[in-house]
């Protein structure tokens, strides 16, 4: 039988390390894309010496939006779940205060997954058939001051994921949004995270496994954010314009 595929876009970040090993370890081949291929080389040849499955690799700078087609059309296969876990959280205060800063964020949290994921949106529902998996953020659910040029990239990264969702229903096609709380990653290394409620990428990797096989929408990981931001939430502009949340 044709072993299934994944497309792991991002594919050095460490929570995108996690998900091809976690692929890998169920008998899915893996394409993976990264912006350094000296690195994606590597970790190619890792997983396949690891794993024993098909690892092809490709080079990709998602914010070269005139790529996304070179690289469809380069790609081994046409994969049965494509995911996107590109992601730059840059630093606040630099988005606030230079356009090319502020612009690298939001190109890259939101810009360069909706185009690239849009292409495989056509593809999939051609095929009638796919999973697209989007890796948002929680931060995309309430804008705080700490982050919101990252948080609103992330909003409108989510609210796309949903209304792809909402187009593809139809044609089979399953659209998952991942909303990790705060994570030990490469991307947080520098700030302190509430011990209590942070994970790590394993665990992330397991909870978005389990939401491919059970056809889920929304992934929260961990669970516990879910209840977390439904409270923040209820709390009014009136009062959360003044919190240091
Ligand atoms: N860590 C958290 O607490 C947390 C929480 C919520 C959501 N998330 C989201 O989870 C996803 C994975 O993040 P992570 O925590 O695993 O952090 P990470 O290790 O820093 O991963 C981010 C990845 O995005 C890649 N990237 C950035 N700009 C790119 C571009 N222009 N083209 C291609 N790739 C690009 C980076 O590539 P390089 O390796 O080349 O730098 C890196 O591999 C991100 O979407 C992030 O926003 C993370």
């Amino acid at each position: 039988m044709k072993r299934k595929s994944i497309l792991i876009v991002g594919s050095l970040s460490d929570i995108a390390k996690s998900v091809a090993n976690k692929f890998a370890e169920h008998n899915y081949d893996l394409l993976l894309t990264a912006r350094n291929l000296e690195n994606l080389k590597l970790q190619a040849n890792d997983l396949k010496s690891k794993y024993n499955v098909n690892v092809d690799y490709y080079k990709l700078d998602i914010l070269n939006i005139d790529d996304h087609q070179k690289l469809i059309s380069n790609l081994s296969v046409i994969p049965d779940i494509v995911l996107c876990a590109v992601g730059f959280m840059g630093d606040q205060k630099d988005s606030e205060n230079k356009q090319i800063s502020r612009s690298e964020v939001i190109r890259t949290n939101f810009e360069g997954p909706v185009h690239l994921m849009s292409e495989f949106a056509n593809l999939f529902e051609k095929r009638e058939s796919g999973t697209i998996i989007g890796i948002s953020s929680v931060a995309g659910i309430r804008g705080k001051k700490s982050n919101y040029i990252y948080g609103s990239a992330k909003s409108g990264l989510t609210t796309f994921l949903s209304g792809l969702r909402n187009r593809l229903y139809e044609k089979n096609v399953n659209v998952i949004t991942v909303l990790p709380g705060t994570v030990y990653t490469k991307m947080t290394l520098n700030l302190k995270l509430p011990k209590l409620i942070s994970s790590y990428p394993d665990k992330i990797a397991q909870d978005i496994f389990n939401g491919v096989k059970s056809e889920k929408n929304v992934v929260y990981t961990l669970a516990i954010w879910k209840y977390i931001m439904k409270i923040i939430n209820l709390i009014p502009e009136s009062i959360f314009k003044k919190t240091n949340l």
